[in-house]
């Protein structure tokens, strides 16, 4: 909930108590700058210890509620009929109305088995957006990706409110180049990640639906932020105000031929599944899971996971628990606005997503804006965030670099992690580094695996800017700061 104070201001606000917290450090900036050269620039690489506030993602980092710890306590461990998978499966019937469920160990494990099963090499997948690990699986078996957002999508300064919409001129054309026979499957990704966490509308997926419905396309859903994109209807969407997140819910499931979601995102610590209502789609899967995860009863999670899950599925359907996530994303960003800091508007799920290459406009896109302000801010403030720019693509087949549309850095908001002085000193730090901004240049890979590299690529400064940023850091905040 976002509070009205009586001067006016809005704060978002707990709607939780905090009953077990973990102890965190924030070191001296020399000793930041040792971690950061030594991780290769790339804050994947950075031991947990030596971060102050991780922001670097919300998948697998959330807060569990004690009914959830309750659950994990009285998992039923048989390999074959687990009690958990039953409960799981009752909780996604009920919340999310599928009846048919394939639980595999994480999100990217259900973007394997789906396009495994739907592409022939040479298909087309068309997306709203890509993610990283679904675009990696869609080229694994041998098939093409289309992004077909609409324009205002790219614009990080629009302030459209479904940013995630699919462009339906640029789909049906799409369909009548490739023929409808040439494409695997349509993927609407329910707040997208990479464009800044935007939502869909009901009417944009509406429309999709028949679209692919009458070409006899299946339509499939990422779900992992389901609850979010929910919420956002609600609060955007008009004919959406008085409905429940349940209904939102439900009403987007029953467009879906098969939906999937990486549980680390909102419902558990590990974990994800498919499910569907048909069983053509179900059966022509179903015999991968066992080679590829586990058998049918859990697929790749331990019982413990799939309990967290059940009630997690259960719980992200209740506002107060996705909805405070965007209430302290949507108080980052305007924050962010305030101070003057370029940033995705409108506020999405899941991040703070700052525009580097307005931040840091004179830093080239070959010398990675996103990833240079990752290592800066981390520097600066011990704060980790993601680089969701030109590192987290990948080269194309002639190895050439594929420069990314926008270049973001990511300061995800796991739920109930972080209060809003957390925020507060994030945009603090942001706040002087924008300041300092001349003072940051590019990066260069020293080490670059050949895919998915932004999680263990290593780079170094293109010259000595972090050392240059140091002095005058200590200039500014004090030796120990
Ligand atoms: C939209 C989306 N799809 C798929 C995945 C992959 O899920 P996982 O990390 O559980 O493999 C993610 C992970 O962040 C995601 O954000």
């Amino acid at each position: 909930m976002l509070i009205k104070l009586s001067d006016g201001r809005s704060l978002p606000i707990e709607l939780h108590r905090i009953k077990i917290v973990q102890k965190t450090e924030l070191q001296p900036i020399d000793l930041r700058f040792k971690k950061i050269i030594e991780a290769g620039c790339n804050t994947f690489i950075l031991k947990s210890r030596d971060v102050f506030i991780d922001m670097l993602t919300d998948s697998g980092t959330n807060a569990m509620s004690d009914n959830q710890l309750a659950a994990m306590m009285v998992a039923d461990d048989a390999y074959a009929g687990s009690e958990s998978f039953f409960k799981l499966q009752s909780a996604i019937k009920d919340v999310l109305g599928f009846k048919l469920v394939l639980p595999v160990h994480q999100g990217r494990a259900a973007e394997h088995l789906i396009s495994r099963v739907l592409i022939k090499p040479g298909d087309t997948v068309i997306m709203n957006y890509h993610f990283t690990t679904s675009k990696v699986h869609v080229l694994f078996a041998g098939g093409m990706v289309e992004e077909l957002c609409i324009d205002e999508a790219l614009n990080t300064e629009s302030i459209h409110p479904f940013k995630g919409n699919m462009d339906i001129e640029k789909l049906k054309n799409s369909i009548k180049n490739h023929g409808r026979e040439k494409i695997a499957f349509i993927r609407m990704e329910a707040t997208t990640n990479l464009l800044g966490g935007q939502p869909f509308s009901m009417d944009n997926l509406k429309k999709v639906k028949k679209i692919a419905e009458i070409n006899k396309i299946p339509l499939v859903i990422d779900g992992s932020l389901i609850a979010e994109n929910a919420i956002l209807i609600k609060r955007r969407e008009k004919g959406f105000e008085k409905k429940s997140v349940e209904t939102i819910i439900h009403e987007i499931m029953s467009l879906a031929d098969i939906f999937y979601f990486s549980g680390r995102k909102s419902s558990s610590s590990r974990g994800g599944a498919i499910a569907t209502n048909n069983k053509e789609l179900f059966d022509r899967m179903a015999p991968f899971l066992p080679v590829f995860e586990g058998f049918f009863t859990y697929g790749g999670m331990s019982s413990k996971e799939m309990e967290a899950m059940a009630v997690g599925i259960r719980e992200m359907a209740d506002d107060d628990v996705a909805g405070t996530v965007l209430d302290f994303v949507q108080f980052f960003v305007n924050r962010c606005v305030e101070e003057k800091i370029p940033v995705v508007t409108p506020a999405g799920g899941l991040a703070c997503h700052v525009d580097a290459k307005k931040f840091l406009s004179h830093v080239p896109q070959s010398e990675y804006p996103a990833g240079a302000l990752a290592a800066a801010m981390f520097l600066v403030s011990g704060v980790r965030g993601m680089e969701r720019g030109t590192i987290s693509m990948e080269r194309d087949k002639d190895g050439r670099e594929v420069m990314a549309d926008i270049e973001l850095l990511r300061l995800a908001v796991p739920r109930r992690v972080f209060t809003a002085s957390h925020i507060e000193f994030a945009v603090d730090r942001l706040k002087w580094l924008i300041k300092n901004r001349h003072l940051v240049h590019g990066l260069k890979f020293f080490e670059e695996p050949p895919v998915l590299r932004f999680f263990v690529g290593k780079l170094k400064p293109v010259d000595d800017w972090m050392e240059r940023l140091v002095i005058k850091f200590k200039k500014d905040f004090g030796e120990d700061a």
